[in-house]
Order: structure tokens, then C-alpha cells, then sequence
């Protein structure tokens, strides 16, 4: 009896122990392939957050949205079922109207001024705009300049009239469609690729490591340069579980965060041309450079979209970014 009793002790004892020194499981869950700016950033997180932490953090990376897909991830959040999740600024309207400046057509010259306006005092206010929904920015991450795609080329806004576009869940991105005449459709990015190449929509817009990755120029005949806006990432968690975090891991989490982001812009700036050039060099998609005078028409038709957005994004956000171009 006496040994039954100790060794029910010792089992007891030894299972207290296992589940005290478990380590902190920290989901990291996106949309995109591993070998992306995010899906780079994320792997990255996880070794960098593993040897900082080394046995008090296991980060457990999904991409592809194999664990949860447009739509789930942010509810997955703050469920916490999904400890972090980097969506593109475009799918943030729901938490703060705020962040929809990223997505006016034609605001930001290149991915060095939006760097440089994520960078400053109002960029970085942005990231604190969703605490009180219990949404934590942890930082921005780059993708890059966004292409138009299609079937036929787009040289001029009435080539767009009349076709579907594929969009992110963004109403500027609808408005910015509807300004050229043509009909955008809300879809989540894991059905990009069946939308294209079923013809449920025409055309769409992605930077070129989207497109490649997920093979969107093989469903797609003519790729334009049009760089006329931007796709980028917050980095966010739940308030709440971070808050509550041991301030050792907090600290630790936050610094591989910030490296790791570091490491995902580096890749999005170095690999944005190779990326390009992997299109190119497939030959499935003929790439069109656009000329100026081609892009100020283009501009000229969405521009309108700024005003119709300037009230609920706020006047003085738009004007940083714009001087974001101008430094
Ligand atoms: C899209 O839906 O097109 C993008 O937001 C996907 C991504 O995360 O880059």
C-alpha cells in the first residue's frame, strides 16, 4: 500500500514537473508560402524565438493557410487559438479605418517611402490603433508594390471597364475598382488561384512574390508593372495574452519579433526583382512595363478614391504619407 501511495506520488510529482517545464506553445499562422517576405519572417521568428527562449517557447509556424485562411485568422486571434498572424493592412477595416490608408491607389511612390512613413511618428501611432479591440501591433512588414493583372493588357482604365477583379477584403480596393469601371469581387487569398483559373474573376493585383508563389501567372495572360499601390503586413498578437506574458518571455518574444521583421523587409527589398524575374522567366504571363503617360491616366481615375476615404482615415494620416515621398 505504502508503495502504490509513493509511486502514485512520484507519477504525480513527475507530471507537475513535465507540465511546468512544457514550453510556452506560440502559434504563428499565414497565408502566403514559406519562401515570401512573411512566410521568411515567420521561420525566422521561430529559430531566432526558440534560441533566445531556449525550452520556455515552442513556435509553431502554419503557412499557406493551412491552420486558418482570411477571415478565421483575426476571430482566431483573439479566441487565442492563434497566437500571432501578420494580415495585409488591407483586412483591417472592421478594427480601425485607420490603417486603410495603405490601400489608396497611387499614395506611396515605392516601398521606400512607405518604410519611411511606417517608420514615423504617425505610422507608429497606427500600430497602437487597435488595443483597445484587444489587437497588439508588434511592428510592419513589407511585401511590396502591388501589379495589375488580367487576360488582356491593361494599358488605359477603360480596359479595365467590365472585367472582375479578385480583391483583398478591402472597401477602398472595391472603390478603387468601381473607379474604373470595372466589378471587384471580395475573396479570400487561398481562392485566388481557382477564381483565376476557373474565370470567376478576370484579373487581379498582387506583388510579384504572391504571384509567383502561388502561381498566379500561370491563370493570368498579361501582367502589368503598375506598382499602383502597396501590399504590406502588421504584425499582430492579442493584447491580452501578451500583457499577461512573463516579462522575461515578452522580452524575449518582442526582440525576435523585431529582428525577424527585419529580416522579412531585407528579403522583400532583396528578392521583390528576382521574384519579378522567376515571372518573366516562366513565360506563362507576358510582363508589360507601363509608360508614364499610361500611368498618369490610371491615377487620374482612381485618385478620387483619396477624398471619398479622407474622412474616415483622417486627413492628417494621408498627409504623412504623402510627404512620406518627399523626405
Ligand atoms: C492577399 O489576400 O492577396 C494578400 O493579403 C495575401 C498576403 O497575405 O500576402
Amino acid at each position: 500500500m505504502y508503495l502504490r501511495l509513493l509511486a502514485a506520488s512520484a507519477v504525480l510529482v513527475f507530471t507537475h514537473a513535465t507540465a511546468f517545464a512544457a514550453p510556452l506553445v506560440v502559434k504563428y499562422s499565414h497565408v502566403v508560402a514559406d519562401s515570401t517576405p512573411k512566410g521568411q519572417a515567420a521561420l525566422k521568428f521561430k529559430e531566432l524565438a526558440e534560441k533566445m527562449l531556449p525550452g520556455k517557447v515552442e513556435v509553431q509556424v502554419f503557412p499557406n493557410s493551412q491552420l486558418f485562411g482570411d477571415g478565421k485568422e483575426m476571430e482566431a486571434l483573439l479566441l487565442g487559438d492563434v497566437q500571432i498572424i501578420a494580415p495585409s493592412l488591407a483586412k483591417f477595416a472592421k478594427y480601425t479605418p485607420k490603417l486603410q490608408v495603405f490601400d489608396l491607389p497611387f499614395l506611396f511612390d515605392n516601398i521606400q517611402t512607405v518604410d519611411r512613413f511606417q517608420d514615423g511618428a504617425v505610422g507608429q501611432d497606427l500600430l497602437n490603433s487597435m488595443t483597445k479591440k484587444g489587437i497588439k501591433g508588434l511592428g510592419y512588414l513589407h511585401n511590396g508594390m502591388k501589379q495589375l493583372s488580367a487576360n488582356k493588357p491593361l494599358r488605359t482604365p477603360d480596359d479595365a471597364k467590365g472585367l472582375k477583379f479578385r480583391i483583398q477584403s478591402s472597401d477602398v480596393l472595391e472603390t478603387q475598382f468601381k473607379a474604373v469601371g470595372a466589378n471587384p469581387q471580395k475573396l479570400a487569398f487561398a481562392e485566388v488561384y481557382q477564381a483565376l483559373q476557373t474565370g470567376v474573376v478576370d484579373g487581379t493585383e498582387n506583388p510579384w512574390s504572391n504571384t509567383y508563389t502561388k502561381k498566379f501567372h500561370e491563370v493570368q495572360k498579361y501582367i502589368m508593372e503598375s506598382d499602383h499601390g502597396v501590399l504590406d503586413y502588421m504584425v499582430i498578437t492579442n493584447a491580452g495574452w501578451w500583457a499577461a506574458l512573463p516579462a522575461d518571455i515578452r522580452d524575449g518574444l518582442n526582440k525576435a519579433m523585431v529582428e525577424s521583421i527585419k529580416y522579412g523587409n531585407k528579403v522583400a527589398f532583396d528578392e521583390a526583382a528576382t521574384f519579378r524575374q522567376k515571372v518573366i522567366d516562366d513565360k506563362k504571363a507576358a510582363v508589360l512595363p507601363m509608360t508614364k503617360a499610361e500611368i498618369a491616366l490610371w491615377r487620374a481615375a482612381m485618385k478620387p478614391v483619396w477624398k471619398k476615404f479622407e474622412g474616415e482615415i483622417g486627413k492628417d494620416v494621408i498627409d504623412a504619407a504623402v510627404k512620406s515621398n518627399a523626405p
